[in-house]
């Protein structure tokens, strides 16, 4: 692009955006987060809404034996990033690291109610006397047992794990958070076995934030413009379901009446609101055909020669590119340019993680055309990501 359209683009910018470009956003996620995928695309949203990039910094949130210490937040906001997104506020008994400040709650998550769809229980208290319910080891769920003497723990090291106590009917029932619920019922599509159900019991509801310190204040300011607009039109919403509900909390003060809607499909509709019926030609053949031995050298042995997935999950079909999900390009793009491969995050030259991509796209359905796919375009791309394959 020249240095003449370059101004024109700006110009067009300020008289439909108003305003100048802003400066780039540096987000934290957590990538052991259920919620990572969802942080991603929330950053990218925010971004592009006042029309400046997300920069990702990815940090691993789930810690050691002791979990993952509050004090590293406050190294994360200080030198890693402006803001820290995704941190759950407990809406009874709110509490911060310490000495930093906390965005206007964007959204609302918690721990569920997981229940076989067969069963009528609409709450902890009319479930059948003696129901085994799986819970997470050290988790609030665990407390809620002592109100409800006629049910008993089953508790599990990780949600995973009690999730496949479930599955396998050892238990009746499980308490656990959330946006893990929402995640493994996407992936394992398992939507129709299991329905869950909101917790009301004290600290089971969560707000979540983004944490910042005194110097970023300003990129605070920033985020909860941009997440407001958002808010407004139902973006965020759509960016947030299954794993939470948007909505700022200043429009819903009571939080024993919020309406938390428990994890669900997004509506058939939306997923092609933006793409028409087919996905558009976003890469070359030639750069697809590059990205398959790029991704033999350097992803299979995680993610398996075929893409089924090995210690890495699967990169095809709809447990990957899965429509409840509500994925977009832009954001695995992000995942993939800057956290893989996982052993050296963000070490292949740029163009090596575009034709990979490409492959990537191609592997899941997606036409190639005449026009290359960038690096920018790829990270911008709001083109969502739904698999035809199986
Ligand atoms: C050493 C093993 C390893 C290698 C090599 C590796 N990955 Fe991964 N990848 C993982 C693991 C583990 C995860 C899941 C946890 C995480 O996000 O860190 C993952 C997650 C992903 C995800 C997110 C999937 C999802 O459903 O959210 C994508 C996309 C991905 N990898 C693509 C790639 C690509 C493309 C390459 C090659 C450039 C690659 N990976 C190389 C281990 C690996």
């Amino acid at each position: 692009m020249t240095i003449r359209s370059t101004r024109f683009a700006l110009a067009v910018l300020c008289l439909f955006g108003g305003g100048i470009q802003a400066a780039d956003l540096t987000l934290c996620v957590d990538r052991s987060s259920p919620m990572a995928r969802t942080d991603v695309a929330v950053a990218q949203a925010v971004a592009s809404q006042e029309h400046s990039r997300a920069k990702i910094h990815f940090f691993d949130g789930s810690g050691d034996d002791e979990g993952f210490d509050l004090k590293e937040f406050n190294a994360l906001a200080k030198a890693s990033c402006d803001l820290v997104l995704g941190f759950p506020v407990d809406a009874d008994a709110p509490g911060l690291p310490e000495g930093l400040k906390a965005t206007v709650p964007y959204g609302h998550t918690g721990f569920v109610l997981v229940l076989p769809t067969a069963s009528h229980a609409t709450s902890l208290d009319n479930l059948t006397r003696g129901t085994r319910v799986a819970v997470t080891y050290q988790t609030t769920p665990n407390l809620f047992f002592a109100g409800h003497p006629a049910i008993t723990s089953d508790v599990h090291l990780t949600d995973a794990e009690g999730l496949a106590a479930l599955e396998k009917g050892k238990v009746g029932a499980a308490m656990l958070w959330g946006p893990a619920v929402a995640k493994h019922l996407a992936a394992t599509r398992e939507t129709t076995r299991f329905r869950t159900l909101e917790l009301t019991e004290a600290h089971a509801r969560f707000d979540l934030v983004a944490l910042y310190d005194d110097d970023h204040i300003e990129a605070a300011h920033r985020f909860e413009k941009a997440v407001d607009a958002l808010d407004a039109d139902g973006r965020l919403g759509k960016l947030l379901a299954p794993m939470a509900m948007a909505g700022a909390a200043r429009r819903i003060p009571d939080h024993r009446n919020a309406l938390w809607r428990s994890p669900r499909r997004t509506p058939p509709g939306a997923i092609c609101a933006s793409g028409g019926g087919r996905p558009p030609a976003l890469f070359t053949i030639a750069q697809a055909d590059a990205g398959a031995a790029k991704y033999s050298d350097n992803c299979a042995q995680c993610h398996g020669p075929a893409l089924e997935g090995r210690a890495g999950p699967a990169l095809k079909g709809k447990h990957f590119a899965n429509p409840a999900a509500n994925f977009h390009v832009g954001d695995i793009f992000t995942i993939v340019s800057q956290n893989m491969p996982a052993t050296q995050p963000a070490s292949l030259p740029p163009d090596d993680y575009v034709e990979i991509m490409a492959f990537l796209l191609r592997e899941n359905g997606y036409p190639a055309g005449n026009t290359k796919l960038t690096f920018d375009e790829a990270k911008q791309s709001t083109v969502p990501l739904v698999s035809d394959a199986d």
